[in-house]
């Protein structure tokens, strides 16, 4: 139905996408499987007219497509749902599901009743409860994620190609978009999917296209492929351990919460982290995990309850506060609290840490283009250079480079909330085996992750959280996922 005919794509002289030949058809999930930065974001959004390809073109329903821009391929019928979420805050969730498309009552006005009334069946398509009246800034990461699906879903597509929609979506949310993608197949609409979750492709791809640095390895059934074989096509070798082995945690007693309280997200919190340790806050969605994180950092300050760091009672009101106390954390939303998006990959890299490279009262730029080099190499940040936009990076490779600048701080205990998120399978194992370093040289890791395995492989002890009060606090070593999950759920 929709068919790319050797797409390349050049970015200033780099070749990102080499002759690419790729055919998606009705009725069938197509799964674009890839590291970080390999290509797939760049030739979905040629897919959906947002960039011109250099070389090749789209064959759409038997004829060449020229598509100039995202609108045309939206009236051809190919609508994309996008990796890096675009919402416009100051709109109610309603005109966000329906821009561009406004139900138009009498005199052309949009009619507002039909527009919300749209919305909530869009909304319950995918079985979200929430209200089309809200606005869009007020929604958290994952509820903006389900607005997003919203709106390409209601385009009535022929063709939905969707970059990572689950990245933020709990497992809830998640069943509720693999029913929806199930009755688009139905319909015989051509999906096009991007994940870095491995049971989700194998549960949802009729067909999988691996990608390496911009070239196609492969294009197979599903049925033929199983998770080992897969990753050793993504990066070009099998992958032995992804998990480490667990640094012994020491006596010392690093952090110290008490009776942490900012109602209603969270009361009565304690725990302590030592040094050498990594507690993991486990718990669903809404359970108080950010909440209680962004206090430690300064974000949105507890309203009781002490923090104790290294034994002394700890103030911490702003970042800059938590930084100067030798704390760092990796944010679960790098758009809206992480990364600068008008700075170059070097830049956001060093931004928490500038006063390590002061010589006077200036920044000496050589010691500061040295970090960042160390920084980009140390963590394998794919980029053109240290100048290149942090926007123009891959997903994944954004979140590497918030973990550098996190690091380059030099903290003693660093909150990692939701830390691989949209990253691949190589580089996760990489991030592994840093947070279990960093634990080995005596820095203490408070790690937030909806991911179980995750959290039961690389944490000592796990902190449940549930509807905003600890429900249990577990060894990680003598439980598994149904102990968690079982403290976790409301009772
Ligand atoms: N607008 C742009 N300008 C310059 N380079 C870009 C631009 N967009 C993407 N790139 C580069 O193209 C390469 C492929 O990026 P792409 O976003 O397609 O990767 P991806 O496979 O989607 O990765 P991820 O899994 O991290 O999302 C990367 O090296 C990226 O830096
Ligand atoms: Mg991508």
């Amino acid at each position: 139905m929709l068919r790319a005919l050797e797409l390349r794509k050049d970015f200033g002289g780099l070749t990102v996408l080499h002759p690419t030949s790729l055919d998606l058809r009705p009725g069938e999930v197509h799964a674009l499987m890839g590291e970080n930065g390999a290509g797939k974001s760049t030739l979905m959004k040629v897919l959906a007219g947002l960039y011109r390809p250099d070389a090749g073109h789209i064959e759409w329903r038997g004829r060449r497509a020229d598509f100039g821009s995202p609108h045309d391929a939206l009236v051809a019928g190919i609508a994309m749902i996008h990796q890096e979420l675009m919402p416009i805050p100051d709109l109610t969730v309603a005109e966000n599901i329906t821009l561009g498309d406004e139900p138009c009552g009498r005199f052309g006005r949009i009619d507002r009743g039909a527009q919300l009334a749209r919305a909530k069946e869009l909304l319950g398509e995918l079985e979200a409860d929430m209200d089309p009246a809200r606005l869009m800034r007020t929604l958290t990461v994952a509820q903006t994620q389900v607005v997003e699906i919203a709106k390409a879903l209601g385009r009535k597509a022929d063709v939905v190609l969707m970059d990572e929609p689950t990245a933020a979506l709990s497992d809830h949310e998640v069943a509720a978009l693999f029913r929806a993608i199930g009755r688009l197949k139905a319909r015989g609409v051509a999906v096009a999917y991007t994940t870095h979750k491995m049971d989700e492709v194998f549960r949802l791809a009729d067909r999988i296209s691996v990608l390496r640095d911009g070239r196609l390895v492969g294009t197979a059934p599903a049925s033929e492929l199983n998770p080992s074989r897969l990753i050793a096509m993504m990066v070009g070798r099998e992958l032995a351990d992804v998990f480490p082995v667990r640094a012994t945690p020491s006596a010392e007693v690093l952090l110290e919460v008490t009776g942490l309280t900012r109602e209603p997200a969270y009361r009565d919190v304690s725990f302590q982290v030592k040094r050498g340790e990594v507690v993991a806050l486990a718990g669903l969605m809404g359970a108080g995990r950010t909440e209680v994180v962004s206090a430690l950092y300064g974000l949105q300050p507890a309203t009781s309850g002490t923090i104790r760091l290294k034994g002394r009672p700890l103030r911490v009101s702003t970042p800059q506060d938590a930084i100067a106390a030798g704390i760092g954390m990796v944010n679960e939303d790098r758009k809206g609290l992480g990364l600068i998006p008008a700075l170059g990959v070097g830049q956001n890299i060093t931004l928490a840490a500038l006063r390590r490279f002061a010589n006077g009262p200036m920044v000496d730029p050589a010691t500061e283009a040295a970090a960042v080099t160390a920084g980009m190499k140390d963590f394998a940040i794919k980029a053109s250079g240290p100048g290149q936009p942090i926007t123009q990076l891959s997903g994944g490779n954004q979140q590497k480079a918030l973990l550098a600048r996190c690091l380059l701080t030099d903290p003693e205990l660093i909150i990692l909330d939701e830390p691989t998120r949209g990253i691949d399978i190589g580089a996760k194992a990489e991030i592994y085996a840093l947070i279990q370093q960093l634990a080995r040289s005596g820095k203490a890791v408070l790690l937030v992750s909806s991911e179980l395995p995750e959290v039961l492989s690389l944490a000592h002890r796990i902190v449940v959280l549930r509807r905003g009060t600890v429900a249990a606090t577990l060894d990680a070593a003598t439980t598994d996922q149904e102990t968690v999950l079982r403290h976790a759920m409301p009772s």
